[in-house]
């Protein structure tokens, strides 16, 4: 198997999930390589992510599009938040819940569609959806249902794959959809999009450094997979044998590229809805 070289064998067929970027981070060679955190910048981005939305402990709080739990669990076990969590894949679910027994949280899991929330009207303080955004399909659909289980005054934060430009021929036919960038739109358009939705920006932030970093450490454990050493000591729940290493590592490295060119990035918003009558201001 060449999972980036030929991604229509890549994807499971059994996957329940609504892109094949969804499908990807499902497969065994993929979690182990991303130790179950799907977003650049990883627990540091979201510690930055989350501190700006400024939320007192026991807040409510939802992660859509959760993945395996990583950063829901992080939300309820440091953070002390009362966290809600949805994907809309059985598989991550079923990870997820058995992740949060191994670490004696409570996080209240839901395998649900974000075009339609498990949340009654205004129950949340606040809602994170990191690398999930881009993904979904009808978008105004899902900031709609967002800001109808917010509070007035609850906080938005949005990390997620963004393009400047045209991407180039070879990035969109072979990697855009492996690497949630198929539909992942320009900065501006994604500020078009919140702001037609109700939602304010409290602050933005260009996060593309942690995109550069992912590439550098999905190079190494594969240098080191390679040369069959472990990766964090474990081994790999997937068999090596046909992957096709050198593909992937030239592939890493024109998405670097196109990075480093600023063609492709890593956006954080942190929005807000706004209370009705209220001076905006206050909320930030
Ligand atoms: C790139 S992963 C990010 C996972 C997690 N947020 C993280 O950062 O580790 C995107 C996630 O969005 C989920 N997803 C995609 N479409 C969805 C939808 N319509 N409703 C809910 N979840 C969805 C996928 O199943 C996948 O787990």
């Amino acid at each position: 198997m060449a999972p980036i070289t030929k991604p229509d064998r890549a994807i499971p067929s059994t996957a329940q999930s609504s892109s094949c970027c969804s499908a990807f981070y499902e497969q065994d060679w993929v979690r182990h390589l991303a130790e179950d955190i799907f977003h650049p910048g990883g627990e540091e981005l979201t510690n930055r992510t989350v501190a700006a939305m400024n939320l007192p402990a026991g807040a409510a709080i939802a992660d859509l599009g959760c993945g395996t739990g990583t950063t829901a669990i992080m939300l309820a076990r440091y953070y002390d938040f009362v966290v809600s969590a949805v994907d809309i894949s059985a598989a991550n679910i079923e990870r997820a819940v058995q992740r949060m027994g191994a670490d004696q949280t409570t996080v209240r899991f839901y395998q649900a569609d974000a075009h339609q929330l498990p949340f009654n009207d205004s129950e949340l303080d606040g809602l994170i959806a990191e690398c999930s955004f881009s993904l979904f399909s009808e978008r105004e659909t899902v900031l709609a249902e967002i800001r109808r289980v917010l509070k007035p005054g609850g906080k938005l934060a949005i990390t997620d794959m963004a393009t400047s430009g045209a991407l180039p021929e070879d990035i969109a036919g072979v990697l855009a959809p492996w690497t949630c960038l198929a539909d992942a739109v320009d900065q501006e358009t994604y500020l078009e999009m919140f702001a037609a939705a109700g939602f304010k920006i409290q602050t933005m932030a260009d996060e593309s450094a942690g995109l550069i970093s992912l590439v550098r450490m999905l190079k190494r454990k594969l240098l080191l997979l390679g040369a069959g050493v472990l990766v964090n000591g474990k081994a790999p729940a997937f068999d090596l044998a046909g992957f096709d290493l050198a593909s992937i590592k030239f592939w890493l490295d024109r998405f670097a590229t196109e990075v480093e060119k600023g063609s492709i990035r890593y956006l954080r918003f942190n929005l807000y809805l706004p209370c009705p009558l209220a001076n905006d201001k206050a909320l930030q």
